[in-house]
């Protein structure tokens, strides 16, 4: 049995649910923290873990989440943070202070979490963070969430180097489409998966799962000389191009 603890931010939902529940049944024990507490309340129930209420942007509160999760449990090994948040706009009318808002949470967020999971995780522990395929593809009206994203894989690379003397290992996951909370509402606008798929060689959608198995793989031993990685995870989209997804807006806004 394996006795290592994570920890899942942004665990009350989607990814990150996917992600708690696959490290519970591989033998962690698990900590889901999400700034919606309700939400980790009951993935940590239905998994048998621990929940905490957590917003990655209230660095006091992230402090506190990693020293409580490694006094309580002994050590810290994994730390996923999939908190994530995504807005629409073209630059031109893009509302600034929602802009903030978003790379406070996708990339500020993501450095705090580094920040305090790299004091505490133990020597030879992992830590992942979620980008996107749209860190390395631009689409129109997502600057906000493509630049944050952008700098979140560079803060990986930054990350992976000043830990790798304690063997800590940092690297990200950088997924396409898959359908969660987040991204089912893009399903109700026509032909916009149409336009994900044509671009994707593999010619379907992730499922969560396949992204928790990655997270998994990247936290094992399996995977201990990987470190400054992004994993795209995408079916083979970054292959290819982004949808044209004011096109496929053109008619609704
Ligand atoms: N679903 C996709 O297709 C996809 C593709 C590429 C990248 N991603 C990335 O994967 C991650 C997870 O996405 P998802 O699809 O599971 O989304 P989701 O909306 O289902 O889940 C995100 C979770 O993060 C939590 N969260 C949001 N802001 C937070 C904050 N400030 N502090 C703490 N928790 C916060 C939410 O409460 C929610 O539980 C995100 O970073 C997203 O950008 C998702």
């Amino acid at each position: 049995m394996n006795e290592r603890v994570a920890v899942v931010v942004g665990g009350g939902s989607g990814l990150g649910k996917a992600i708690a529940q696959a490290f519970r049944t591989e033998g962690y024990r698990v900590t889901v923290a999400d700034r919606d507490g309700a939400a980790a309340k009951t993935v940590a129930a239905d998994i048998g873990g621990a929940a905490t209420t957590v917003d990655v942007t209230d660095e006091a509160a992230v402090a506190a989440l990693f020293t409580e999760v490694r006094d309580r449990e002994g050590a810290v090994h994994a730390v996923v943070n999939t908190a994530g948040q995504s807005s629409w706009s073209p630059v031109v009318d893009h509302d600034v202070p929602q802009w903030r808002q978003i790379v406070d949470v996708n990339l500020v967020g993501a450095f705090i979490v580094l920040k305090h999971a790299g004091r505490v995780v133990a020597d030879g522990g992992a830590l992942i963070s979620l980008t996107s395929l749209n860190a390395r593809q631009p689409g129109v009206g997502l600057s906000a969430y493509c630049a944050s994203k952008a700098g979140l894989s560079m803060l990986t690379q930054v990350a992976a180097l000043e830990l790798a003397p304690r063997r800590v290992r940092v690297n990200a996951i950088a997924p396409g489409l898959v359908i969660t909370p987040l991204t089912e509402g893009i399903q109700t606008i026509p032909g916009i998966t149409e336009d994900y798929l044509e671009n994707t060689p593999l010619g379907r959608a992730g499922t969560p799962d396949e992204i928790a198995g990655a997270a998994l793989y990247l936290c094992s031993d399996h995977a201990a000389w990987i470190t400054g990685e992004v994993l795209d995870i995408n079916g083979g989209a970054h292959l290819m191009r982004y949808p044209a997804l004011h096109k496929h807006l053109a008619g609704l806004l």
